[in-house]
Parts: C-alpha cells; sequence; structure tokens
C-alpha cells in the first residue's frame, strides 16, 4: 500500500444542485459546503496531510449573478473570521492562489491578515484557490520567465521544469498533488492545477459537496492508497524481474502499461 497522500487537492462541485434538488436557494448550498470545507480541513490535519488545496472560486465563476458572487465573497469572508483561531492553534498556514487581487477588500483584507498570521506555521498548508485558473497560473509563470530572460537573469535554455515550475504561484507549496478529488460525479479537471496534476491520481466522488464528509475522504484515500503509481516506468519499477515479455503481465498491468 502507498503512504497516505501528503498533499491532496479538492474541487468543491454539487452545492448548487444540492440546493436545488431541496428547493433551497443556491446560497444555501454554498453555505453547507462551507461547513463541508471546515469538516475535511480538520480530518486532514488530524490524517496528518502535509497540504490541501481546495478550488473555492475559479476564475470563471465571476461569471456567475452578482448575487452568487457577494453570498461566496461573504462565505469566505466569515469562514477566515470563525476558522481564525482553530487554523493558529493546529499549526495550520493559510495560502491563496489565483488573482485574488480581483476580490473585494472586504474579503482580501482578512484573507491576507491569515495568511501573514499563519506563515511560520509547519504542520499543515491550507491553500485556496480563489479567483483560479490553471491556464492563467501557466501564462503569468511565462511572462515571470520571459521577464528574467530579457532581463538577462536566464537563459532561454535554462528554462526547465524546475525553473518554470518554480515560476508557479503554486509553488510555494514543495509537493504536487498526490490525489485530486472531484465530487458530484462530473469527470472534468476544469482549469484546475493542469500542470501540477500531471502524475496525479484522480478519484470521482458522486456525492455532492455538502454531502461529503470525512469517511468519504476516508474512502478516496484507501481508493489512492491501492494504486501503483509509476510516473511513466514500468511496474512496480522492476520491468526485467517480471520475465517472460508483456505475456507475463497481469491484465491490470496490460491494461496500465498501454
Ligand atoms: C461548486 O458548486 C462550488 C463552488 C463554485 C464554490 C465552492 C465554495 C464553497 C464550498 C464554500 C466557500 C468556500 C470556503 C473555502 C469557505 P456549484 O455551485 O458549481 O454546484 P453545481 O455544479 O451543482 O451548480
Amino acid at each position: 500500500l502507498l503512504p497516505n497522500p501528503k498533499h491532496i487537492a479538492i474541487i468543491m462541485d454539487g452545492n448548487g444542485r444540492w440546493a436545488e434538488s431541496r428547493g433551497l436557494p443556491r446560497l444555501e448550498g454554498h453555505r453547507r459546503g462551507a461547513d463541508a470545507v471546515r469538516t475535511i480541513v480538520r480530518h486532514c490535519r488530524k490524517l496528518g496531510v502535509s497540504a490541501l488545496t481546495l478550488y473555492a472560486f475559479s476564475e470563471q465563476n465571476w461569471s456567475r449573478p452578482h448575487t452568487e458572487v457577494f453570498g461566496l465573497m461573504k462565505l469566505l469572508r466569515r469562514f477566515v473570521q470563525t476558522e481564525w483561531d482553530e487554523i493558529m492553534d493546529n499549526g495550520i498556514r493559510l495560502v491563496t492562489i489565483g488573482h485574488t487581487e480581483r476580490l473585494p477588500r472586504f474579503v482580501r483584507a482578512p484573507l491576507d491578515s491569515l495568511a501573514r498570521a499563519s506563515v511560520a506555521n509547519q504542520d499543515m498548508i491550507l491553500c485556496l484557490a480563489l479567483s483560479y485558473g490553471a491556464r492563467e497560473e501557466i501564462v503569468d509563470a511565462a511572462k515571470r520567465v520571459a521577464a528574467d530572460v530579457l532581463a538577462g537573469r536566464l537563459l532561454p535554455q535554462q528554462i526547465d521544469e524546475q525553473t518554470f515550475g518554480s515560476a508557479l504561484q503554486s509553488s510555494v507549496i514543495p509537493w504536487e498533488p498526490d490525489l485530486l478529488v472531484r465530487t458530484s460525479g462530473e469527470l472534468r479537471l476544469s482549469n484546475f492545477l493542469l500542470w501540477q496534476a500531471a502524475y496525479t491520481e484522480l478519484y470521482f466522488s458522486e456525492k455532492l459537496w455538502p454531502d461529503f464528509e470525512a469517511a468519504d475522504l476516508d474512502a478516496a484515500i484507501e481508493s489512492y492508497r491501492r494504486r501503483d503509481r509509476r510516473f511513466g516506468a514500468v511496474p512496480g519499477g522492476h520491468r526485467e524481474e517480471l520475465g517472460g515479455g508483456a505475456e507475463a503481465l497481469t491484465e491490470r498491468e496490460r491494461v496500465q502499461a498501454c
């Protein structure tokens, strides 16, 4: 079995459907979604997960109705206020990725304060992706690298995955996600961590985010731990020892090797 994932990323999807199926306003779904955030952050901390990245608001979410956007912003501010003490008491460092300068001041200010206050906390990183888009993050990194080249600090031939990766905003987290969970049965990445998820194990849950509980995260981790991560290498990392070429591979290994 694999060890527990160090870095878990979650696309928290299905708040709207959760509410609509109950005849409630969409914002009620987000409110219950914020409760699920609390539960899952606590659970990750308890499990000793090193980093948790949550897709809380995408760059594309700005196009939602104003009342929904405003309601989400108020929920974010409330989250910072109500979770402040618990985050500090549990050694959690809050970081954000995304175009957070687009967030209204009443959210940005408390977020920045908590990020500053928690900067030395070392037990877990809680990363909120806010006004985030992976393509935007990659384009921003390309601009930074191009500026370095233009200023003579870097030669084009020195650009490699390492230098490019460290120009990404999310490089504050030293580990790529091991496990990415998406709730609500949708099978897409939706512009989330496209660079970082190159070798991430994916897990899709049918549950809508407000219904997602600690036991559901346990099931995702359990599924992850049973997988064989090869990072493009051969099964188990010892192809020769299998002997007998393709015939000696199990059906699962044959499928995985394709
Ligand atoms: C997707 O559901 C969810 C979001 C766009 C927002 C996620 C926000 C929260 C969970 C609450 C606030 C966050 C924090 C960190 C306190 P959807 O509205 O797209 O659902 P649908 O696909 O069913 O319409």
